[in-house]
């Protein structure tokens, strides 16, 4: 199915040595793992994302269940999680520093990096008004791309939030207004439905046009402006580095002040600060910060060589209930056991072992069975020797230096 695809066995690795990262990373920041669910009601996305946004307006896969009620595969991770946060009365629990992986669905055309099922690393946290959290989740999200040898760059930008940016709205519509039929079509639609976005068009017109519109900046209230500039000065005290962008704006609504994204050639991770989210969904008036990287695109870029690697091969010569009794001596074993079960030659059998890249095979037959024994083949020197089985553990600590 186009924009779906299937991560095989051979890829897994890279997965599993990116989530298990961001795993370690969290925990030791004192992150809690949430979970939920895939499917969500419509109205939380309208809500919460917006509904004069991309991804609300043309990119949601939104359907009727059996009861008739609409409800939306979620697109993005937060707006749910700021629902469940207000379902499970969250504000009265310790844990408000938040993480999540798992897919979203967007009916987006793909294309390098764009899928429509795709798979997400976020972190959100509730009711810290400090900026410095602001700080801290770009720190974890930094400190993240490091671990995983990614380069990446921080743009910041502060959009304002409800109290100052309709003011500004209404300047940038003016303005935008006098170029009406320079913009795409698509920023003409936007223009009095959502015109902070036409800031972003990657089309070549409107960005001639948006070279000369009011910038935000000049527009925003005291309090995010208190906010945005405490936040900077936590990033420098951090000694993260970033870049100032005035165009950036955000696809999703509920973001308030502090914006940013990380980008290498394409963005790889985005974020920023939602202080009216839990209000809007029908929480109290908590903030929240967080930000989401997109798994797909942080893989292609991982240089890490990942090895099939199955340390152990049991080449079982039609002697399956022996095979199973040396399968129990090495279950404690902390390396990994891969026994055949198929009739296979000897040489296919060590093909496949080479195949696994093992490290060793045990190779057992009718005469093994009978004396007990086993014969244990190192795979990269071929060198092999004829042991009691009760000897196996011994000889593979040998082999694997476990002591
Ligand atoms: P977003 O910018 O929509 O923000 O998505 C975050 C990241 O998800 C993007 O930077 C990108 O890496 C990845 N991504 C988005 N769409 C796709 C796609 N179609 N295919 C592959 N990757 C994709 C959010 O989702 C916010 N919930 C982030 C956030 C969390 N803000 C506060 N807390």
């Amino acid at each position: 199915m186009k924009g779906f695809r299937d991560i095989l066995p051979e890829n897994i690795e890279k997965w599993q040595l990116l989530e298990e990262t961001a795993k370690s990373i969290f925990k030791s920041f004192g992150y809690k793992e949430i979970r939920t669910p895939i499917l969500e009601k419509t109205l939380t996305f309208e809500r919460g994302v917006g509904d004069a946004t991309d991804i609300v307006e043309k990119e949601m896969y939104t359907f009727l269940d059996k009861s008739g009620e609409s409800v939306t595969l979620r697109p993005e991770g937060t707006a749910g999680i700021a629902r469940a946060f207000i379902e499970n009365k969250l504000e009265t629990s310790v844990f408000n520093k938040l993480y999540y992986i798992g897919p979203m669905f967007r009916y987006e055309r793909p294309q390098k990096g764009r899928f429509r099922q795709f798979h997400q690393i976020g972190a959100e946290c509730f009711g810290i008004k400090n900026p410095a959290i602001d700080a801290e989740i770009i720190f974890i999200n930094k400190l993240l791309f490091e671990r995983l040898n990614i380069k990446a760059n921080l743009e910041i930008n502060n959009i304002g939030c409800p109290v100052c940016r309709p003011a500004y709205t209404k300047v940038l519509i003016d303005y935008f207004e006098n170029y009406k039929d320079s913009l795409c079509t698509d920023c003409q639609k936007r223009l009095y439905k959502n015109p902070l976005r036409i800031l972003d068009c990657k089309n070549e017109k409107c960005k001639i046009v948006v070279k000369g519109a009011p910038k935000l900046k000049d527009y925003v209230c005291k309090n995010c402006q208190e906010h945005y500039n405490s936040t900077k000065e936590y990033l420098k005290a951090l000694n993260i580095e970033y870049i100032e962008n005035d165009m950036l704006v955000r696809g999703l609504d509920y973001y308030t002040s502090f914006v940013f994204e990380f980008t290498n050639t394409i963005t790889l991770s985005a974020g920023g600060r939602y202080d009216n989210l839990i209000s809007d969904l029908g929480g109290g008036n908590i903030c929240g910060v967080g930000f989401a990287l997109g798994e797909e695109r942080l893989i292609d870029m991982m240089d890490t060589k990942v090895q099939n690697n199955i340390d152990i091969y049991i080449a079982n010569l039609s002697v399956t209930f022996y095979a199973l009794q040396i399968l129990q001596i090495l279950k404690n074993f902390p390396y990994s056991v891969y026994c055949e079960y198929s009739s296979k030659s000897l040489k296919s059998m060590l093909k496949k072992a080479d195949k696994l890249n093992t490290s060793v095979s045990i190779i057992i037959g009718e005469n093994e069975q009978k004396s007990n024994t086993c014969i244990v083949r190192n795979m990269k020197s071929s060198n092999q020797q004829t042991i009691g089985v009760e000897q196996l553990e011994n000889i593979l600590k040998g082999v694997f230096y476990v002591t």
